[in-house]
Protein backbone atom coordinates (compact mmCIF):
# COMPACT_ATOMS: atom_id res chain seq x y z
CA UNK A 1 0.00 0.00 0.00
CA UNK A 2 1.25 3.74 -0.87
CA UNK A 3 2.03 5.51 2.40
CA UNK A 4 -0.08 8.60 3.04
CA UNK A 5 0.25 11.81 1.29
CA UNK A 6 0.51 14.82 3.10
CA UNK A 7 0.86 18.05 2.11
CA UNK A 8 2.58 20.54 4.37
CA UNK A 9 2.25 24.45 3.63
CA UNK A 10 4.60 26.77 4.70
CA UNK A 11 7.50 23.71 4.35
CA UNK A 12 10.71 25.81 4.43
CA UNK A 13 9.82 27.83 7.49
CA UNK A 14 11.08 26.85 11.26
CA UNK A 15 8.16 24.51 11.69
CA UNK A 16 7.41 23.85 8.91
CA UNK A 17 11.16 22.09 7.44
CA UNK A 18 10.99 20.41 11.23
CA UNK A 19 7.41 18.72 10.41
CA UNK A 20 8.57 17.68 6.93
CA UNK A 21 11.33 15.62 8.18
CA UNK A 22 9.88 14.40 10.93
CA UNK A 23 7.11 13.07 8.69
CA UNK A 24 8.98 11.76 6.00
CA UNK A 25 11.11 9.93 8.33
CA UNK A 26 8.15 8.27 10.09
CA UNK A 27 7.05 6.71 6.38
CA UNK A 28 4.77 9.23 5.35
CA UNK A 29 5.26 10.79 1.62
CA UNK A 30 5.33 14.75 2.02
CA UNK A 31 4.85 17.47 -0.61
CA UNK A 32 5.60 20.71 1.15
CA UNK A 33 4.61 24.06 -0.50
CA UNK A 34 6.38 27.34 -0.33
CA UNK A 35 5.89 30.66 -1.66
CA UNK A 36 7.83 30.64 -4.91
CA UNK A 37 10.96 28.85 -5.79
CA UNK A 38 10.76 25.54 -4.70
CA UNK A 39 14.11 23.36 -3.45
CA UNK A 40 14.98 20.07 -4.63
CA UNK A 41 13.19 17.23 -3.51
CA UNK A 42 14.68 15.34 -0.50
CA UNK A 43 14.32 11.90 0.29
CA UNK A 44 10.25 11.29 1.11
CA UNK A 45 9.50 15.27 0.51
CA UNK A 46 8.91 16.69 -2.78
CA UNK A 47 8.24 20.48 -3.21
CA UNK A 48 6.11 22.92 -5.14
CA UNK A 49 5.02 26.63 -5.12
CA UNK A 50 2.24 27.55 -3.98
CA UNK A 51 2.38 31.38 -4.76
CA UNK A 52 1.48 34.00 -2.46
CA UNK A 53 -1.32 32.61 0.06
CA UNK A 54 -2.67 36.48 0.30
CA UNK A 55 -3.50 35.92 -3.23
CA UNK A 56 -6.44 33.32 -4.26
CA UNK A 57 -4.56 29.98 -4.72
CA UNK A 58 -5.73 27.79 -7.11
CA UNK A 59 -4.53 24.49 -4.87
CA UNK A 60 -6.31 21.82 -6.78
CA UNK A 61 -2.52 20.74 -8.39
CA UNK A 62 -1.20 20.76 -4.84
CA UNK A 63 -3.68 18.81 -3.64
CA UNK A 64 -3.98 15.86 -5.97
CA UNK A 65 -4.19 11.94 -4.20
CA UNK A 66 -3.27 14.10 -1.13
CA UNK A 67 -5.11 12.18 2.27
CA UNK A 68 -4.39 15.19 4.93
CA UNK A 69 -3.22 18.55 4.89
CA UNK A 70 -1.08 20.75 8.06
CA UNK A 71 -1.67 24.20 6.88
CA UNK A 72 1.33 25.60 8.63
CA UNK A 73 1.65 29.19 6.47
CA UNK A 74 1.15 31.95 8.29
CA UNK A 75 1.80 35.54 8.52
CA UNK A 76 3.38 35.96 11.64
CA UNK A 77 5.24 38.75 13.41
CA UNK A 78 7.28 40.56 11.25
CA UNK A 79 9.61 43.21 12.45
CA UNK A 80 8.24 47.22 11.14
CA UNK A 81 4.63 44.60 10.15
CA UNK A 82 2.85 47.67 10.33
CA UNK A 83 1.16 48.83 6.73
CA UNK A 84 -1.50 50.97 6.48
CA UNK A 85 -4.21 48.37 7.76
CA UNK A 86 -2.01 45.47 9.13
CA UNK A 87 -5.27 43.30 10.37
CA UNK A 88 -6.36 43.09 6.78
CA UNK A 89 -3.36 41.86 5.59
CA UNK A 90 -3.16 39.43 8.44
CA UNK A 91 -6.60 38.57 7.93
CA UNK A 92 -5.89 37.89 4.02
CA UNK A 93 -3.00 35.61 4.81
CA UNK A 94 -4.45 33.82 7.91
CA UNK A 95 -8.27 33.96 7.87
CA UNK A 96 -9.56 34.26 4.02
CA UNK A 97 -6.28 31.79 2.70
CA UNK A 98 -7.16 29.45 5.04
CA UNK A 99 -10.83 29.36 4.07
CA UNK A 100 -9.84 28.91 0.38
CA UNK A 101 -7.22 26.06 1.46
CA UNK A 102 -9.91 23.75 3.33
CA UNK A 103 -12.86 24.17 1.29
CA UNK A 104 -10.45 23.02 -1.65
CA UNK A 105 -9.24 20.61 0.47
CA UNK A 106 -12.59 19.51 0.95
CA UNK A 107 -13.61 19.18 -2.35
CA UNK A 108 -10.41 17.25 -3.56
CA UNK A 109 -11.60 14.45 -0.55
CA UNK A 110 -9.08 15.55 1.83
CA UNK A 111 -10.12 13.67 5.04
CA UNK A 112 -8.07 15.89 7.62
CA UNK A 113 -6.91 19.26 8.04
CA UNK A 114 -4.69 20.05 11.00
CA UNK A 115 -4.12 24.26 11.43
CA UNK A 116 -1.60 25.37 13.24
CA UNK A 117 -2.69 28.33 15.06
CA UNK A 118 -1.41 29.55 18.31
CA UNK A 119 -1.93 29.95 22.14
CA UNK A 120 -2.59 33.41 20.97
CA UNK A 121 -5.82 32.84 20.18
CA UNK A 122 -6.72 31.39 23.10
CA UNK A 123 -5.20 34.86 24.43
CA UNK A 124 -7.66 36.87 22.27
CA UNK A 125 -10.52 34.78 23.21
CA UNK A 126 -10.19 36.47 26.85
CA UNK A 127 -11.16 40.08 27.44
CA UNK A 128 -11.69 42.19 30.25
CA UNK A 129 -10.00 44.76 32.41
CA UNK A 130 -6.90 44.33 32.57
CA UNK A 131 -6.31 41.54 29.70
CA UNK A 132 -3.85 42.53 27.33
CA UNK A 133 -4.77 44.02 23.79
CA UNK A 134 -4.60 41.29 21.58
CA UNK A 135 -2.39 41.50 18.35
CA UNK A 136 -4.08 41.11 14.96
CA UNK A 137 -1.77 38.03 14.65
CA UNK A 138 -3.93 36.88 17.56
CA UNK A 139 -7.46 37.85 16.05
CA UNK A 140 -6.64 36.28 12.67
CA UNK A 141 -5.81 33.10 14.16
CA UNK A 142 -8.84 33.09 16.28
CA UNK A 143 -11.13 33.69 13.29
CA UNK A 144 -9.37 31.34 10.92
CA UNK A 145 -10.18 28.93 14.25
CA UNK A 146 -13.96 29.66 13.64
CA UNK A 147 -13.65 29.51 9.81
CA UNK A 148 -12.45 26.05 9.97
CA UNK A 149 -14.96 25.22 12.20
CA UNK A 150 -17.68 25.83 9.97
CA UNK A 151 -16.36 24.14 7.01
CA UNK A 152 -15.66 21.54 8.75
CA UNK A 153 -19.74 21.79 10.07
CA UNK A 154 -20.71 22.49 5.99
CA UNK A 155 -18.52 19.80 4.41
CA UNK A 156 -17.59 16.62 7.12
CA UNK A 157 -14.16 17.18 6.44
CA UNK A 158 -11.89 16.17 9.96
CA UNK A 159 -10.53 19.70 11.11
CA UNK A 160 -8.15 19.90 14.21
CA UNK A 161 -6.73 23.06 15.51
CA UNK A 162 -3.04 22.99 17.10
CA UNK A 163 -2.33 25.94 20.02
CA UNK A 164 0.99 25.92 20.52
CA UNK A 165 3.00 28.42 22.79
CA UNK A 166 6.66 29.82 21.55
CA UNK A 167 8.05 27.33 19.71
CA UNK A 168 11.61 26.71 20.58
CA UNK A 169 14.68 24.78 18.74
CA UNK A 170 17.56 24.56 15.82
CA UNK A 171 17.57 28.19 14.41
CA UNK A 172 14.19 29.55 15.75
CA UNK A 173 13.68 32.99 15.10
CA UNK A 174 12.30 35.74 16.95
CA UNK A 175 12.34 35.92 20.73
CA UNK A 176 14.47 32.53 21.37
CA UNK A 177 17.14 33.68 19.17
CA UNK A 178 17.65 36.99 20.73
CA UNK A 179 17.85 35.26 24.20
CA UNK A 180 20.16 32.57 22.67
CA UNK A 181 22.44 35.02 21.30
CA UNK A 182 22.85 37.41 24.43
CA UNK A 183 23.55 34.35 26.64
CA UNK A 184 26.16 33.00 23.71
CA UNK A 185 27.35 36.41 24.45
CA UNK A 186 27.50 36.55 28.14
CA UNK A 187 25.16 39.83 27.71
CA UNK A 188 23.47 40.70 30.95
CA UNK A 189 19.81 40.08 30.61
CA UNK A 190 17.19 42.94 32.41
CA UNK A 191 14.93 39.83 33.16
CA UNK A 192 16.19 39.32 36.86
CA UNK A 193 12.50 40.76 38.63
CA UNK A 194 10.13 38.52 36.39
CA UNK A 195 7.77 36.22 38.05
CA UNK A 196 5.94 35.24 35.33
CA UNK A 197 4.45 31.62 34.20
CA UNK A 198 4.90 30.58 30.50
CA UNK A 199 4.37 27.36 28.80
CA UNK A 200 6.74 26.81 26.08
CA UNK A 201 7.29 23.82 22.98
CA UNK A 202 10.16 22.38 21.21
CA UNK A 203 9.88 21.54 17.46
CA UNK A 204 10.01 18.01 18.14
CA UNK A 205 7.29 17.71 20.80
CA UNK A 206 4.80 19.87 18.70
CA UNK A 207 5.86 17.63 15.30
CA UNK A 208 5.02 14.55 17.67
CA UNK A 209 1.50 16.33 18.48
CA UNK A 210 0.78 17.50 14.87
CA UNK A 211 1.48 13.94 13.94
CA UNK A 212 -0.96 12.69 17.03
CA UNK A 213 -3.43 15.13 15.37
CA UNK A 214 -3.06 13.69 11.71
CA UNK A 215 -3.51 10.25 12.91
CA UNK A 216 -5.23 10.07 16.02
CA UNK A 217 -9.12 8.97 15.24
CA UNK A 218 -10.29 11.20 18.52
CA UNK A 219 -8.50 14.17 17.06
CA UNK A 220 -11.04 15.41 14.97
CA UNK A 221 -12.94 18.74 16.42
CA UNK A 222 -10.29 19.21 19.14
CA UNK A 223 -8.79 22.59 19.36
CA UNK A 224 -5.14 21.49 21.98
CA UNK A 225 -3.43 23.36 23.61
CA UNK A 226 0.02 22.23 23.73
CA UNK A 227 3.59 22.41 25.20
CA UNK A 228 6.62 20.75 26.77
CA UNK A 229 5.09 20.46 30.32
CA UNK A 230 4.39 22.55 33.28
CA UNK A 231 4.82 26.27 32.51
CA UNK A 232 8.33 28.18 33.39
CA UNK A 233 9.49 31.56 34.12
CA UNK A 234 11.10 33.34 31.64
CA UNK A 235 14.52 33.81 34.01
CA UNK A 236 13.82 29.94 34.61
CA UNK A 237 13.85 29.52 30.56
CA UNK A 238 16.79 31.32 29.89
CA UNK A 239 18.61 29.30 32.79
CA UNK A 240 17.59 26.32 31.03
CA UNK A 241 19.07 27.95 27.64
CA UNK A 242 22.28 28.85 29.47
CA UNK A 243 22.73 25.00 31.22
CA UNK A 244 21.95 23.49 27.61
CA UNK A 245 24.59 25.83 25.90
CA UNK A 246 27.27 25.59 29.04
CA UNK A 247 27.09 29.10 29.77
CA UNK A 248 26.49 31.50 32.81
CA UNK A 249 23.22 33.46 32.69
CA UNK A 250 23.92 36.85 34.01
CA UNK A 251 20.04 38.24 35.03
CA UNK A 252 19.71 41.88 36.31
CA UNK A 253 16.79 43.11 38.19
CA UNK A 254 14.61 45.05 36.66
CA UNK A 255 10.64 46.12 37.30
CA UNK A 256 8.67 44.33 34.65
CA UNK A 257 6.33 47.33 34.32
CA UNK A 258 9.29 49.63 33.51
CA UNK A 259 10.76 46.75 30.68
CA UNK A 260 7.54 46.73 29.02
CA UNK A 261 7.50 50.66 29.24
CA UNK A 262 10.61 50.97 27.18
CA UNK A 263 9.60 47.95 25.31
CA UNK A 264 6.71 50.00 23.70
CA UNK A 265 8.22 53.18 23.61
CA UNK A 266 10.61 51.23 21.46
CA UNK A 267 8.33 50.09 19.20
CA UNK A 268 9.56 46.18 20.79
CA UNK A 269 5.41 46.36 22.78
CA UNK A 270 4.62 42.72 21.64
CA UNK A 271 7.92 41.20 22.73
CA UNK A 272 8.42 42.96 25.72
CA UNK A 273 4.90 41.72 26.98
CA UNK A 274 5.60 38.24 25.52
CA UNK A 275 8.95 38.28 28.14
CA UNK A 276 7.22 39.47 31.12
CA UNK A 277 3.55 38.42 30.92
CA UNK A 278 1.67 35.08 31.70
CA UNK A 279 0.76 32.73 28.83
CA UNK A 280 0.07 29.13 29.90
CA UNK A 281 -1.42 26.22 27.40
CA UNK A 282 -3.68 24.04 29.19
CA UNK A 283 -2.61 20.66 27.37
CA UNK A 284 -4.96 18.51 29.45
CA UNK A 285 -7.21 17.95 26.57
CA UNK A 286 -4.92 16.59 24.06
CA UNK A 287 -3.49 14.45 27.55
CA UNK A 288 -6.70 13.26 28.55
CA UNK A 289 -8.42 12.49 24.16
CA UNK A 290 -5.67 11.35 22.19
CA UNK A 291 -3.13 10.19 25.19
CA UNK A 292 -0.42 12.58 23.82
CA UNK A 293 2.54 13.37 25.92
CA UNK A 294 5.75 15.58 25.16
CA UNK A 295 8.14 12.88 24.29
CA UNK A 296 11.07 15.21 25.76
CA UNK A 297 11.37 17.07 28.33
CA UNK A 298 12.39 20.82 28.19
CA UNK A 299 16.01 20.48 29.43
CA UNK A 300 16.70 17.32 27.19
CA UNK A 301 14.78 19.29 24.17
CA UNK A 302 16.94 22.18 24.92
CA UNK A 303 19.89 19.85 24.75
CA UNK A 304 18.92 18.79 21.90
CA UNK A 305 18.55 22.27 20.33
CA UNK A 306 22.27 23.45 21.04
CA UNK A 307 23.17 19.90 19.65
CA UNK A 308 22.13 20.40 16.44
CA UNK A 309 23.12 24.04 16.11
CA UNK A 310 26.58 22.76 16.72
CA UNK A 311 26.20 20.39 14.29
CA UNK A 312 24.64 22.56 11.49
CA UNK A 313 27.71 25.21 12.04
CA UNK A 314 29.87 25.25 9.36
CA UNK A 315 33.59 24.51 10.52
N1 LIG B 1 7.18 29.62 15.98
C1 LIG B 1 6.36 29.82 16.99
O1 LIG B 1 6.76 30.20 18.10
C2 LIG B 1 4.87 29.58 16.79
C3 LIG B 1 4.04 29.62 17.92
C4 LIG B 1 2.68 29.39 17.75
C5 LIG B 1 2.16 29.12 16.49
N2 LIG B 1 3.00 29.08 15.42
C6 LIG B 1 2.41 28.81 14.10
O2 LIG B 1 3.14 27.77 13.48
C7 LIG B 1 3.16 27.98 12.06
C8 LIG B 1 4.58 27.95 11.56
O3 LIG B 1 5.32 29.00 12.19
P1 LIG B 1 6.88 29.16 11.99
O4 LIG B 1 7.46 29.50 13.30
O5 LIG B 1 7.40 28.01 11.24
O6 LIG B 1 6.91 30.50 11.11
P2 LIG B 1 7.90 30.85 9.91
O7 LIG B 1 9.23 30.26 10.13
O8 LIG B 1 7.79 32.31 9.72
O9 LIG B 1 7.21 30.11 8.71
C9 LIG B 1 6.02 30.59 8.15
C10 LIG B 1 5.90 30.03 6.76
O10 LIG B 1 4.73 30.58 6.16
C11 LIG B 1 5.10 31.06 4.86
N3 LIG B 1 4.30 32.23 4.51
C12 LIG B 1 4.06 33.33 5.27
N4 LIG B 1 3.31 34.21 4.61
C13 LIG B 1 3.09 33.65 3.38
C14 LIG B 1 2.39 34.09 2.24
N5 LIG B 1 1.75 35.26 2.22
N6 LIG B 1 2.37 33.28 1.17
C15 LIG B 1 3.01 32.09 1.17
N7 LIG B 1 3.69 31.61 2.23
C16 LIG B 1 3.72 32.40 3.32
C17 LIG B 1 6.53 31.48 4.98
O11 LIG B 1 7.10 31.50 3.68
P3 LIG B 1 8.20 32.58 3.31
O12 LIG B 1 9.47 32.02 3.95
O13 LIG B 1 8.23 32.60 1.83
O14 LIG B 1 7.77 33.88 3.93
C18 LIG B 1 7.09 30.38 5.86
O15 LIG B 1 7.44 29.25 5.13
C19 LIG B 1 2.47 29.32 11.82
O16 LIG B 1 1.14 29.05 11.45
C20 LIG B 1 2.52 30.00 13.16
O17 LIG B 1 1.44 30.90 13.33
C21 LIG B 1 4.35 29.30 15.53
Amino acid sequence: MQPRLILVTGARGFVGRHLCRTLADAGYRVRGTVRSNPPPPEAGIEYQASGDISDRVDWRPLLKGVDAVVHAAARVHLPGDQGADPLAAYRRANVTASETLARQAAEAGVKRLVFLSSIKAADAERSGPGVRQPEPYDITKLEAEHALSRIARETGMEIVVLRPPLVYGPDAAANFALLVHAVSKGIPLPLGSIHNQRSFIHVGNLCSAITACLEHPRAPGGVFEVSDGPPVSTPDFVRAIGRAMGKPVRLLPCPPALLRSLGHALGKGPAADSLTGDLVADDRDIRERLGWRAPTSMGNAMKATFTAQKQDTPR
